[in-house]
């Protein structure tokens, strides 16, 4: 069948969406890059704020629906809002053909052709109280096994996950209630995994995971941690480049540090949120540190890693946050020279520990500008981070096309159009060349920075 798939959310959704489509391109169908022929339309959705689920909802309220060709279209929810509500969703949306939760996309295909046939298709993980089914993580695990390692957002990068769920519970957070609880993948899988996807090219692999640093494999008679994980993938012959995300600030402990170090291809980035950098607020939230070991956290890595560079996320308006909380993490900002922030608006969600627990009780006018003020924070330190590299010379991996290379005045050309590429401390870099330069890995001396990018000339040598 004709297939249309639409992607929200984090990259653990982009890679099982990239998943998805190895598997239904397997099944015999054909995936679409715009709805209108669509025979089946599926969303693979993000329940982490409300606004994720409400574009979702305004989808599925354009109604029953046909395409060009006057066929009824099967509609599916996958992913994290289809374990979210489950059956709810077909009750406020009947035409919902198809729900399928994150560890079950392995059914996706049966899914696909239960609902064409007009039999109720709808596959649900077990709720985290209930015993975990151990054969349905061996199913989906085949499914990153089997992937076409020719399907992704670029030819020189992919996404390797290892580990799935969440334990940690931030009281705000429901990814432990839609992605169950946390299971680590076996390393050798993951260095199969690893080893195909270099072999097809690909030499820079994201390794994924909630809290990556908490990864833990017991098999084989011996413990595989993360850093004996990434021992272990470093040595993949052709690995040009191994990356991790996301961090949580527990248990992050110096061998991993001492692994970035160390270890040629691990990548000097480490995206490791915060959240909020008042004691008050993260206790509230249930993350288990203080502003103080945050802190630590930070000159730790900075010690270790010459040159580290870290990412962070922020939560604003969590309920009861003051304006002296507020401030406090205008200072983290600051403190850790973060490269990168990621800034929320606190959004509650049912069943969560927060959600039951604390008022949402920041009106959302102060929420808004809390957002724009640590917006502005943060440009302020991504610029002054970016600035240090002016007149560096920086090893890239040239990505792709810059997003803004068919804007510009002059229009490209393939030999020389603006092409985007990624330093080993994940900063974007903006430089003129050919086409031809996509994939490879090459030298560029930065020559003017922005708050999130770094402009670049190509060294000739
Ligand atoms: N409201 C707002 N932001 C949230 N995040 C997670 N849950 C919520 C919520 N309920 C943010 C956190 C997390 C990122 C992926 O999303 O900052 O790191
Ligand atoms: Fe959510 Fe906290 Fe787990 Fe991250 S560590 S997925 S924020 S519960």
């Amino acid at each position: 069948m004709k297939i249309y798939l639409e992607t929200m959310g984090c990259q653990m959704n982009r890679l099982d969406s990239e998943l998805i489509e190895s598997a239904l391109r397997a099944g015999g169908h054909e995936l679409l890059d715009e709805p209108s022929e669509a025979e089946v339309i599926l969303y693979n959705t993000c329940s982490v704020r409300k606004h994720a689920e409400q574009k979702v909802f305004s989808r599925l309220g354009a109604g029953g629906r046909r395409n060009r060709s006057g066929t009824k279209v099967l509609v599916g929810v996958l992913g994290c809002m289809a374990q979210r509500l489950g059956r709810k969703l077909r009750r406020r949306f009947p035409q919902v053909d198809i729900i399928c939760a994150p560890g079950q996309l392995h059914r996706l295909v049966d899914l696909i052709d239960t609902a064409a046939a007009g039999g109720p298709a709808e596959a649900l993980d077990p709720q985290r109280n209930d015993k975990g089914d151990p054969l349905c993580d061996a199913q989906i695990d085949k499914m990153d096994a089997s992937r076409d390692p020719s399907v992704g957002a670029t030819r020189s990068q992919a996404y390797v996950r290892v580990m799935r769920g969440c334990n940690i519970f931030c009281t705000y957070c429901i990814v432990p209630f839609v992605r169950g609880p946390q299971r680590s993948r076996d390393p050798d899988h993951i260095a199969q995994e690893v080893r195909r996807l270099v072999d097809a090219g690909r030499s820079e692999i994201t390794l994924l995971g909630q809290i990556v640093n908490c990864y833990r494999f017991c098999g084989g008679g011996r413990t595989t941690r993360f850093c004996d994980l990434l021992l272990r993938l470093s040595d993949t012959p052709g690995l040009r480049r191994l990356r991790f995300v996301t961090s949580h600030p527990l248990q992050f402990g110096d061998d991993i540090l001492e692994a970035m170090r160390d270890l040629s291809n691990v990548c000097e980035y480490i995206h490791c949120p915060a959240q909020s950098g008042s004691d008050a607020i993260l206790t509230r939230m249930g993350r288990r540190y203080t502003r103080a070991q945050y802190d630590e956290l930070v000159d730790r890595a900075r010690d270790i890693v010459p040159g580290v560079v870290l990412g962070g996320d922020f939560i604003v308006g969590f309920g009861g946050e003051t304006e002296a909380d507020h401030a406090a993490s205008a200072d983290l900002i600051r403190r850790s020279g973060y490269k990168n922030s990621f800034i929320f608006k606190y959004s509650p969600r049912p069943g969560t520990a927060a959600a039951k627990r604390f008022a949402d009780d920041v009106p959302d006018a102060t929420k808004r500008r809390r957002n724009a003020e640590l917006l502005a924070v943060q440009a302020e330190v991504g610029l002054a981070h970016h600035k240090q590299y002016v007149g560096r010379t920086v090893d890239i991996l040239v990505t792709g096309p810059s997003p803004r290379a068919d804007k510009l005045p002059k229009k490209p050309s393939p030999d020389s159009t603006q092409l985007a590429g990624r330093t080993r401390g994940n900063h974007i870099v903006v430089f003129d060349g050919p086409e031809s330069l996509i994939g490879q890995y090459l030298d560029v001396t930065i020559e003017a920075a922005t708050a999130l990018t770094l402009l670049g000339r190509r060294c000739v040598s």
